[in-house]
């Protein structure tokens, strides 16, 4: 391939480097368009265009490859465990054994919130969406870790690292806590990451509270598929954010309020809210289904189909077992799951959705297992951010250590041209 692209504007023609990447990804660098030709590029929805260059993920929608720093998700989602992916996301190895026992010992030392984060929980109302919540608390962090804000070096970036991992475990936690009108639970310094989020979340003061392991197993997998996913909507919002030099919290407050939205995070709620009204309706699968197949219906299956993934989505494959095995050991009879169960089975078989290569995405399964543990469907796309968290901070950190310059789009205006002001009685 030639390594440079022609534009021609008006007779005149320019020359454009493009740059290839690691998989043969191939781009074309328009950093001196405007300089040279005065015109810029317009891509509403950033469909076609590169914001940085990254070593951090690498995803191929057509083939289904999903790599965190060039680990396939099968690798890792069978191998590894959530905090070792997180180390390897942010730090760009896999640790050692040293390497990732000082890590997990410095997210310990801050799982501690400051007890005046419980006034600022206090001020929501009870039945406040989690991840409002969440956004604002992840914010109001800044305000208690000045020194974690404004980062200069690689040892106070490491500590903000940290202090994230640490605190935001267990705020997310809270803003259920709060809504169930429970007492705010504390970090377990004893027990291990994922195991502290399922205490934090449902042990109470009056008993003691035991949970399998491979609940704890099959929630972790599902934390590791989620942590990262390159430049989706979440993680650009994070970057973006960062690149003005906003502290860790802040660009991470942002990205929660970027996944909440349903077209993002969001699905996996939109799921469930879809199967309790086909319950609600009569449980027949088979009629939504013809639903979503009728072009005169705005009915979609949700948790089926990705804007990426046009031959499978790997993630969607790994978590398919983990929820086999999550209702398996719980052993759980839920008519909404029976619906899910039966709508996977025929939608598979379907030539609509098959000639279209609609298959479920890690957004169907993801909520049927957050169900079987009892977890409240407001509190699902929470459970999508806590896996994301080392994604995000990843990212992040890769762009303040690149030094990028703050991200600013430019426009096109189509508004109204000059015109001359007239005073209110004379309109
Ligand atoms: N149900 C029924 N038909 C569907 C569905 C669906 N879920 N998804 C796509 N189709 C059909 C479309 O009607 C279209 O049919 P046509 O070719 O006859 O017109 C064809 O499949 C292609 O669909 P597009 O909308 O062009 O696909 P696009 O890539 O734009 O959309 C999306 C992807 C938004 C994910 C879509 O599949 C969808 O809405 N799915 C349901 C929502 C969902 O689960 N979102 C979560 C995504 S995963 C995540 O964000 C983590």
């Amino acid at each position: 391939m030639s390594n440079t692209a022609i534009l021609e504007i008006d007779g005149k023609k320019y020359e454009f480097p493009i740059i290839v990447g690691t998989e043969n990804e191939v781009a074309i660098d328009i950093d001196k368009l405007r300089g040279e030709t005065g015109a810029i590029t317009i891509d509403p929805g950033y469909k076609n265009s590169g914001s940085c260059k990254s070593e951090i993920t690498f995803l191929d929608g057509e083939k289904g490859i999903l790599r965190y720093r060039g680990y396939s998700i099968e690798d890792l989602a069978d191998k590894s465990n959530f905090l070792e992916v997180s180390y390897l996301l942010i730090f760009g190895e896999l640790p050692t054994a040293a390497d990732l026992e000082k890590f997990e010992t410095n997210i310990r030392k801050y799982t501690l919130v400051n007890e005046e984060m419980k006034n600022i929980i206090d001020g929501f109302p009870k039945n406040a969406h989690p991840m409002g919540v969440l956004a604002s608390l992840t914010s109001a962090l800044t305000a208690f870790n000045p020194k974690s804000v404004d980062v200069s070096n690689e040892k106070e970036m490491y500590e903000a690292v940290c202090k994230t991992m640490g605190k935001f475990l267990v705020i997310a936690t809270w803003t259920y806590r709060k809504n169930m009108g429970y007492p705010l639970n504390y970090y377990d310094n004893t027990k291990g990451y994922v195991e502290n989020f399922m205490r934090l979340m449902f042990e109470l003061p009056t008993g003691p509270y035991k949970i399998d392991t491979k609940i704890i197993n099959a929630l972790d997998k599902l934390f590791i598929l989620h942590a990262d996913h390159e430049q989706n909507c979440s993680t650009s919002t994070v970057r973006m954010v960062g690149s003005s030099h906003a502290g860790l919290f802040a660009s991470i407050s942002a990205g929660v309020s970027a996944l909440w939205g349903p077209l993002h995070g969001g699905a996996n709620q939109a799921v469930l809210e879809m199967l309790e009204e086909i319950q609600k309706n009569g449980g027949d699968a088979d009629k939504y289904l013809a639903k979503a197949k009728d072009k005169e219906d705005p009915f979609r299956l949700m948790g089926f189909g990705h804007r990426v993934y046009k031959n499978f989505d790997p993630r969607a494959k790994i978590i398919k077992k983990a929820a086999d095995d999550v209702l398996a050991t719980l052993g759980v009879n839920d008519p909404v799951l029976t619906i899910a169960k039966k709508l996977e089975e025929a939608a598979l078989q379907d030539e609509y959705f098959k000639s279209r290569n609609l298959y479920p995405n890690v957004d169907f399964y993801s909520g049927i297992i957050y169900r079987a543990l009892g977890i409240p469907t407001e509190m699902f796309t929470v459970l999508f951010a806590i896996g994301r968290l080392p994604g995000w901070i990843a990212q992040w950190k890769e762009m303040r250590l690149n030094k990028e310059p703050i991200g600013r789009p430019r426009q096109v205006y189509t508004g109204s041209p000059l015109r001359e002001f007239v005073k209110t009685e004379n309109r």
